[in-house]
């Protein structure tokens, strides 16, 4: 038995709710590895999670978190169905874990078909900042989307985790990018990345679709071929209406839906659901093009085709993630609450 150090919430509903704990961790069952953690990495979704607006949310207490990075301890017998993914692990191997919750601890036992080889030159706070963000980026733009070389994508907070991966792969498949960010103290980081002033937005809802229109102008385009948002609300439409024939317009987040405070206004979001983006499937027939979704959750619980992706990912863009804030395991709650605020680029990580 060892001990550890956790975040843990006694039940969804407030980020206040979180407290530190100190509790046992049973040595590591079948299929199983003991990670002793030196990295956290935050999501956005983490903040869904802990407020009870993720679906995913386990009822009752948890411990949040969906990914880290740290080294191997001590392995579990192995799974006795065979399965011979992780096997090749050792005690001492850095790795990066993808957890569906459970992150936020200073150890924690993963299923070794979820742990992944950290790159030799990379920090351990560059591994807690790359699955989440970078499968979800080659899951909706690639997997999905099939963006292609030529091809002209739409990618909402581009300086984001997710938005900056999504960047660099969408350059690295050969398509122009033209980015949106919320604040204009985001645009150093995007020319950084290689688009220029006229290729990045910075959202004004009163007059989005305008904006878009003179983007498209400067890069010598008048459509979109793919559109990667996760805020939805009033920035969907203006958007879709720019979307090619044969466009894809891949829904993967709501960031319009985040609460201010540390627990949800529920009449502000009934208002906003009622308000939430509807169109009329049949349309979409008429224009030739398609509306997609996904829910990398779903991946999570397709262990079997998680090393072709991380590879694949990888193989699009092998440079290390941006980090964007780091904070020490103390100071958890901060660290989410710096990222529920929409100001934060790159990745947020939480230190060990
Ligand atoms: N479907 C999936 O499987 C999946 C997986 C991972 C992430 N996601 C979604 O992908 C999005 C990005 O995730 P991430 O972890 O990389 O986060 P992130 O992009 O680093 O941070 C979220 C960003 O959302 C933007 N935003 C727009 N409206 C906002 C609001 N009302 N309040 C706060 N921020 C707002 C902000 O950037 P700008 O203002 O610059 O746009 C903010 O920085 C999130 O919506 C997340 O839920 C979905």
């Amino acid at each position: 038995m060892t001990t550890r150090r956790a975040w843990r919430i006694p039940s969804a509903g407030s980020l206040e709710r979180l407290a530190q704990v100190t509790e046992d961790l049973p040595p590591p069952g079948e299929g199983e590895a003991r990670v002793c953690v030196e990295a956290i990495g935050l999501n956005f979704a983490d903040v869904f999670a802990c407020l009870g607006l993720y679906s995913a949310t386990p009822r009752g207490a948890f411990v949040p978190g969906l990914e880290c990075a740290g080294v191997v301890e001590a392995l579990g017998p192995p799974r006795a169905s065979g399965e011979s993914a992780g096997t090749t692990l050792a005690p001492g191997d850095r790795v990066m874990v993808l957890t569906r919750f459970g992150g936020y601890a200073t150890a924690l036992n993963a299923d070794t078909r979820y742990l992944v080889p950290l790159p030799e030159t990379w920090t351990m706070a560059q591994g807690a900042a790359y699955l989440v963000q970078a499968l979800t980026a080659w899951y909706g733009l690639v997997h999905l989307g099939a963006l292609a070389p030529g091809q002209v994508a739409l990618v909402h907070s581009a300086a984001g985790g997710v938005g900056l991966h999504a960047v660099a792969m969408a350059r690295a498949t050969g398509a122009t990018v033209i980015g949106t960010i919320g604040h204009s103290d985001k645009l150093p980081l995007l020319e950084a990345y290689g688009l220029v002033r006229n290729q990045v937005v910075v959202r004004d809802a009163a007059r989005f679709g305008a904006q878009l229109d003179a983007a498209l102008a400067a890069i010598g385009a008048s459509h979109f071929n793919l559109i990667f948002d996760a805020i939805a609300g009033s920035f969907f439409r203006p958007a879709f209406e720019r979307l090619a024939p044969e466009g894809r317009h891949v829904l993967y987040g709501a960031a319009d839906f985040m609460p201010s405070g540390a627990r949800p206004n529920w009449l502000r979001l009934a208002w906003q659901y009622l308000r939430r983006p509807q169109f009329d499937p049949m349309t979409l027939i008429d224009k030739n093009r398609s509306v997609m979704g996904f829910n990398l959750i779903w991946l999570f619980e397709r262990a079997d085709r998680l090393p072709a992706s991380a590879s694949a990912a990888l193989a699009l863009n092998s440079a290390p993630p941006h980090i964007g804030a780091r904070f020490r395991f103390d100071e958890l709650p901060r660290a989410l609450r710096t990222l529920q605020g929409g100001r934060t680029t790159g990745k947020v990580v939480v230190e060990v």
